[in-house]
């Protein structure tokens, strides 16, 4: 058994309160300007803005410390055509035969179908995979709160692309195991979320809908 080593916590108070009220103040405020797009620009970005995103959700918490995250960032026309075409197959199969009445109704505010433009046009797709296990010393283990590990990882990213002026959709075509195909990953990397990122088109329009308030979400005991 390995033995926990500790070193000093790297920690700067910020000095008073009311800096801290205007930083969580303002954090909230950009985060509430970030919309889910589906209309990009080809405009090329800045391949930094990635690479740093990608490490800022490689600093999110996991079960255990055992990272289950792999990004794998897509930037090859013939990929992307090859993900789209896929893609478009299999939601065209969802919105017409898998899809329940309920869950269509829900989508339909939001106006989408299985057409995906955007897997072209967007200058990188970000495919999110989870690591469902390794193997150490010939012996394979489960990693510990993958799906809670890398949502959080997914969160933090898509914040840093934000933050970074970037827009991002989280997309899931399913089932997606083609992406596991296409980008030859191994049995233990399941896809979960592909984020298109890039520019908004000019004149992108998203779907005229609601936040739930602090009173609805937020509950004191
Ligand atoms: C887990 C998850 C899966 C999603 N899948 C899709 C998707 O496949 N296609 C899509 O157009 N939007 C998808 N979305 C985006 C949601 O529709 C969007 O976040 C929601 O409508 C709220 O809009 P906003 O992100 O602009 O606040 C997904 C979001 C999440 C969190």
């Amino acid at each position: 058994m390995e033995k926990a080593k500790f070193i000093p916590l790297e920690f700067e108070k910020i000095e008073t309160e009311t800096e801290q009220i205007r930083r969580a103040e303002a954090f909230y405020e950009n985060l509430n300007r970030r919309r889910t797009v589906r209309e990009f620009s080809a405009e090329s970005v800045p391949f930094e803005i990635i690479e740093s995103a990608i490490l800022t959700a490689g600093t999110a918490p996991s079960g255990a410390n055992m990272q289950p995250w792999r990004f794998v960032v897509v930037q090859s026309p013939e990929v992307k055509k090859q993900i789209r075409e896929a893609a478009e197959k299999e939601e065209f199969e969802s919105y017409n035969k898998r899809m329940s009445d309920k869950w269509l109704r829900r989508l339909a505010p939001l106006g989408t179908d299985e057409n995906k433009p955007f897997l072209e046009i967007a200058p990188y797709l970000i495919v999110v995979f989870r690591i469902t296990s390794i193997i150490e010393n010939d012996e394979s283990e489960p990693t510990y709160y993958s799906q809670e590990s890398v949502g959080i990882a997914v969160g933090m990213l898509l914040a840093a692309l934000h933050n970074a002026g970037l827009a991002t959709l989280t997309h899931t075509p399913s089932p997606m195991k083609f992406l596991q195909e296409i980008l030859d990953r191994p049995k233990n990397e399941i896809p979960f979320v592909l984020i298109p990122v890039g520019y908004p088109a000019e004149n992108a329009k998203v779907p005229d809908i609601r936040r739930k308030s602090l009173e609805e979400i937020m509950q004191i005991v």
